[in-house]
């Protein structure tokens, strides 16, 4: 087989089975993973084999590293005994350094972040085509990661490691705030009065058009309600309904109107409105 057509992916969890299922076909793959190695060449399918991790380096022509951030180093490490041709990995907090001792020996290392969510494998395999990349590294490795990401049918976005960090909370507000926002809509439905499921179809509608106008608006022009109108008035009279609420609520609807507060000054909030609209933010019960 000619060079660049083997594979290994390291990881048989929700990351490293999406990836194996969308690229057997093009690649002669292998899978080491701990205890779901197995299921995850199975699940890859094609001709996707199952492989020991110790085994990889010589039989993957790149690896991909899709283990738990807190197991990349100990992956790295064991890799660096077999001296892989090019090895990255998943996780967008990560940067090529922190797979040492590999690219001290040389050894093209990158950062191939999905800009993605994989609750689980299949939902990944669905979401995956046509997303971008984080990529952090260079030579070798960064061409592997625009050639995955052409293959995934995605696009590539260059991040230094130093700002990786940033990046990755990016992800983390687009993906993870926007699953702990429905829920907090849901709650507070809840709280009105409306059963749970009746109340997230309610508001389905409603996040469906903002999300799209999110996206296709400026922000400013996208936001409406209280904080845009600058109606303290409201705002006080939001929080004060949910003072006996013993979780976080508040706090997250506090954060959130400060946030939003700064976009609506964006968009030519009176000052006069922006300080009535502090003041009831910060107000306690
Ligand atoms: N999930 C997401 O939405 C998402 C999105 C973008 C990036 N990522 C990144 O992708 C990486 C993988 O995430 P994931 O969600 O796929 O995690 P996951 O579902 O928990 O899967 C991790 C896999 O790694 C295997 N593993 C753990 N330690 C190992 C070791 N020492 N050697 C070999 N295999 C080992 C696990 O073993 P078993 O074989 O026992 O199952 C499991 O299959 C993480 O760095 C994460 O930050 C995740």
């Amino acid at each position: 087989m000619g060079r660049g057509r083997t594979l290994g992916i390291v990881g048989g969890g929700n990351v490293g089975q999406a990836l194996g299922r969308l690229l057997a076909p093009e690649f002669a793959l292998r899978i080491a993973s701990r205890s779901r190695t197995r299921e995850a060449a199975a699940f890859a399918g094609g001709d996707a084999e199952t492989c020991a991790l110790e085994d990889l380096a010589d039989a993957s022509d790149c690896i991909v590293i899709a283990v738990p951030d807190s197991s990349v180093a100990a992956v790295a490490f064991s890799l660096s005994e077999h001296n892989p041709r090019v090895v990255l990995q998943t996780c967008g907090a990560l940067g090529p350094s922190d797979l040492s001792p590999l690219p001290e020996q040389g050894v093209s290392c990158a950062t191939f972040h999905p800009l993605q969510t994989f609750p689980h494998p299949t939902a990944g395999v669905r979401a995956l085509p046509g997303s971008a990349f984080g990529v952090c590294g260079s030579g070798e490795a960064a061409a592997w990661c625009r050639r995955l990401a052409r293959i995934l049918g995605g696009t590539t976005v260059h991040i230094a490691e130093e700002r990786l960090p940033l990046y990755h909370a990016a992800a983390v507000v687009a993906s993870n705030c926007t699953i702990g926002l429905v829920d907090a809509a849901s709650r507070l439905m809840e709280m009105s009065g409306v059963d749970r499921a009746e109340g997230r179809r309610a508001l389905r509608p409603l996040i469906e058009a903002s999300m799209g106008n999110a996206l296709t608006m400026n922000t400013e022009q996208a936001l409406t309600g209280p904080v845009a109108r600058g109606d303290a008035a409201t705002v006080r009279r939001h929080l004060d309904a949910m003072r006996n609420d013993s979780g976080p609520l508040r706090e997250l609807y506090r954060a959130f109107g400060h946030y939003l507060l700064t976009v609506a000054i964006r968009r030519g909030l009176a000052p006069e409105d922006a300080v009535a609209l502090r003041l009831s933010l910060n107000e306690e019960p």
